[in-house]
């Protein structure tokens, strides 16, 4: 009996009896978690560089050792030496260039998720970059400020690149949101928090078995490519930027003590006003900004928490374990040595409330159902939609299985959750976004605006974002038209060049 199902089985013997918090304190010690704590890595902030009015980056994928546990080199993926990669700043209204080297032993290919932008630079399954070679996307940023991240794209291999390291953040930034009062100082009060997880070998090294139904599912979190970190403030308030970025895993995130917090943006950008909570949902690919208070010399876990109601997905033996009966530590957080002047009042409006004008929208529908998308699933050389308007659209989308949870994101794109029917479990749906959770039988109305670039030659993808799914094909592909084109794709979709 392997030590992951022995726990399972623990956990679900005990659940019955008793309290969450007790269980939590039952529950055997995850590998990772011995030993020390550590500092919370933060990713190195990049401006870019200036070069002929492009703001541009080098981003050099490529292996490393890292150090994701305390005491051993774990063989890993990142860019620029580093595991993981750095944060880029985005400044809105400012034409970007990306140089991507493929350092790898093999294709990859590198998306930028939540990104209005051509097709041809989104970074899909059809922008591949062969090892040894650099790909230049450019583009001109022109949308509100947001946390966004990056992320490989292959097709069929996504789980297993992005669980190797292949991640990082984008922050784009404008001038309303510098304005606003809130903390912004990168890696002071300003804290990128990015959450994986993984499984690892006796050696230290990344365990790549996947299972058959949950593929990369692991059971070791991190935070910010390590284990068991900590990270002590400077100041009585912080900006934390949750980014979802493992594979398979939805995060119920809450403080150890229960405490309420502000959620200031979700997926795509600032909410119109500050939600307070006192937990918060995230599934693969979902980010939310939140701000939390500390007082001097205290210390407080940020903490995975179960999910109630098993989010609805049943608890029998027949039925997956998606992990969401787990119970993790993630990421402690120690209050400022000294006080300081208490924080500036938030302020009570972060940017007007967007509207989509969505009479008279073109209606569709996208039925997730095991690993297929409307009883299909992806074929590179098929487009599923053709979008030749540029209004938004309302998408239904709704997860048919009683006993799977799926999720759903949109390139090019980002929504606003009109409704959310078919399931009681409270899941976070405000604000901008461009990822939605999607419980056993919940269906959701999105009312969706697409970035302007029509373009026949090239498509973009929405999908699955359990990347476990979205590589057993849980994918489809629209293409953007000038009313009356045509899709010309090409040669595109074999694989060679434009
Ligand atoms: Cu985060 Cu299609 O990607
Ligand atoms: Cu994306
Ligand atoms: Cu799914």
């Amino acid at each position: 009996m392997s030590p992951q199902f022995s726990r399972r089985a623990f956990f679900r013997g005990v659940v019955v009896l008793l309290s969450g918090a007790v269980l939590a304190a039952c529950a055997p010690t995850p590998r990772g978690y011995s030993g020390e704590r550590r500092p919370l890595p933060v990713p190195p902030l990049a401006e870019g560089e200036l070069i002929d009015g492009r703001r541009t980056f080098r981003l050099d994928a490529g292996e490393i050792n890292a150090r994701i546990l305390p005491d051993e080199d774990t063989p890993a993926w990142g860019f620029n030496g580093n595991h993981l990669g750095p944060t880029l700043l985005l400044p809105r209204g400012e034409e970007v260039q990306m140089e991507v080297h493929n350092g790898l032993g093999e294709m990859t290919t590198i998306h930028w998720h939540g990104m209005k932008l051509p097709a041809e630079m989104d970074g899909g399954p059809h922008q591949p970059i062969e090892p040894g070679e650099t790909w230049t996307p450019t583009w001109t940023v022109d949308q509100p400020a947001a946390t966004l991240w990056y992320h490989p794209h292959p097709h069929g291999l996504t789980g297993l690149h992005a669980y190797r390291g292949l991640a990082g953040l984008l922050y784009i930034t404008d001038p309303e949101s510098t304005a606003l009062k809130i903390p912004q100082d990168y890696g002071v009060d300003d804290i990128p928090v990015v959450l994986m997880d993984h499984n690892f070998n006796e050696d230290g090294s990344l365990n790549e078995i996947e299972d058959p139904d949950l593929g990369l599912r692991g059971e070791v979190p991190t935070v910010n490519g390590i284990t068991n970190a900590t990270f002590t403030a400077s100041t009585p308030r912080l900006r934390l930027r949750l980014l979802d970025a493992s594979t398979m895993r939805f995060f119920n995130l809450r403080f150890s003590d229960g405490r309420p917090f502000q959620v200031i943006a979700a997926d795509s950008g600032l909410l119109p006003e500050p939600v307070e909570v006192e937990n918060i949902y995230l599934s693969p690919g979902e980010r939310a900004e939140i701000l939390v208070d500390l007082d001097v010399g205290e210390e407080v876990m940020l903490e995975a928490a179960e999910f109630p109601e098993n989010l609805e997905v049943p608890e029998d033996e027949f039925s997956l374990d998606f992990g969401l009966g787990d119970h993790f530590e993630l990421l402690q957080l120690r209050g400022p040595a000294e006080s300081s002047p208490a924080p500036a009042a938030l302020p009570a409006t972060l940017i007007p409330a967007i509207d989509l004008d969505t009479e008279g929208a073109v209606e569709r529908e996208f039925r997730l159902n095991t690993f297929e998308i409307n009883g299909e699933t992806m074929d590179m050389t098929r487009v599923d939609l053709i979008i030749d308007h540029d209004r938004p659209e309302i998408w239904t989308v709704s997860n048919e299985n009683s006993d799977w949870i799926h999720n759903f994101h949109i390139h090019n794109a980002f929504f606003h959750v009109l409704s959310v029917e078919g399931t009681q479990a409270p899941i976070w749906t405000q604000g901008p976004k461009d990822t939605v959770a999607l419980p056993p039988g919940a269906s959701v109305r999105l009312a969706v605006s697409f970035g302007p670039y029509p373009d026949p030659g090239w498509a973009y993808m929405y999908h699955c974002h359990m990347l476990f799914h979205e590589d057993q094909g849980m994918m489809g592909q629209f293409v953007m038209l000038e009313p009356g084109q045509e899709v010309d794709l090409g040669e595109v979709y074999g694989h060679t060049a434009h």
